[in-house]
């Protein structure tokens, strides 16, 4: 029996109970293609609401689709079409979409730890969901990466994961940190030495000294994209001699093991951490991650209306 979710906002709150409840309904939901009957449309009758402070194309798409699926209705709010261009306060604005009906709240925010704070301070009975705070987590990209991962390679144990390019500025590598770890896989971070953390408090977590030791015997790779809106100038290096230095090619490809596979999170910056060919290629599951995203968004928001059995 799993605990009651209230929140999403970080992978290190969820027991494996959890964790592997959600990745069953996923399983189950993409079976049936996301296409459930009235009864099973738990959401029916509720409003969500989704609220980024950053741009966004998966993250709130599936999220909006997953809510839509499940029966509920959905309104969008960005900060400059809404009073918070007036001055008022996220969390006051959340309290009023509450006051309205609203009790899923999706969120993405630029300041790390600021859902956390936001789900502090909320009305019971309000669910808030981390789609990304800074530098922090992304915990629903986390989920449906695992999920990826289950589907091709069944299990985690004895994994080698590889994450290479901006791990320090990177939210979705602490999330999949998290996860994978917890998950039984062994995760090897690398990437340009100012953009790798000189220590990861993380079990099972090795900082590899250059992409070749990460990407050697790998069952799986993934690349993250240079996150240039933050910090960017304290990191300055041609998107050419990225590429040529840390981009994902064919060539270094070919030192993961011949099933490996290759995720990204989106979205891909082609030509800089990764070549088309590979993005596009046969070991490629960028795509895949993206429809998982629906499913796996689906079950989140059936977790947080308290199907966890
Ligand atoms: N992976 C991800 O978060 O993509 P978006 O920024 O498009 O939501």
């Amino acid at each position: 029996m799993s605990a009651p979710l209230k929140h999403l906002l970080s992978t290190r709150d969820l027991d494996l109970e959890t964790i592997s409840w959600i990745f069953s309904r996923a399983e189950r939901l993409k079976r049936m293609r996301a296409v459930l009957s009235t009864d099973e449309r738990v959401l029916y009758g509720e409003t969500t609401a989704t609220l980024f402070w950053e741009a966004s194309t998966r993250t709130r798409v599936s999220f909006e689709l997953a809510a839509i699926r499940l029966g509920a209705c959905v309104v969008h709010l960005a900060p400059k079409d809404s009073s918070i261009a007036k001055g008022e306060s996220l969390h006051d604005t959340i309290a009023n979409l509450f006051a309205l009906g609203c009790r899923y709240f999706v969120v993405r925010h630029s300041i790390s730890e600021e859902v956390k704070r936001l789900a502090d301070k909320a009305r019971y009975g309000a669910h808030l969901i981390n789609a990304g705070d800074g530098t922090n987590e992304h915990p629903s990209q986390a989920l449906l990466d695992a999920f990826t991962i289950r589907e091709r390679k069944k299990t985690f144990q004895g994994l080698k994961i590889a994450i290479l390019g901006d791990i320090l500025r990177s939210r979705v590598a602490r999330s999949n940190l998290y996860l994978l770890t917890k998950l039984g896989a062994q995760c090897f971070v690398a990437g340009p030495p100012d953009l790798v953390p000189e220590k990861l408090n993380v079990i099972s977590t090795t900082i590899a000294q250059n992409m070749d030791e990460a990407l050697t015997d790998a069952d799986v790779v993934m690349v993250l994209r240079l996150q240039k809106e933050r910090d960017g100038k304290k990191f300055e290096i041609s998107d050419s001699e990225y590429f040529q230095k840390f981009g994902l090619t064919r060539e270094r490809l070919a030192l993961a093991k011949p099933d490996a596979i290759v995720m990204h999170p989106g979205p891909l910056h082609r030509g800089v951490e990764i070549d088309s060919e590979v993005a596009d290629g046969p070991q490629s599951v960028i795509l895949k991650q993206v429809e998982n995203g629906l499913f796996l968004r689906m079950a989140i928001f059936e977790a947080l209306r308290g199907e966890l059995g």
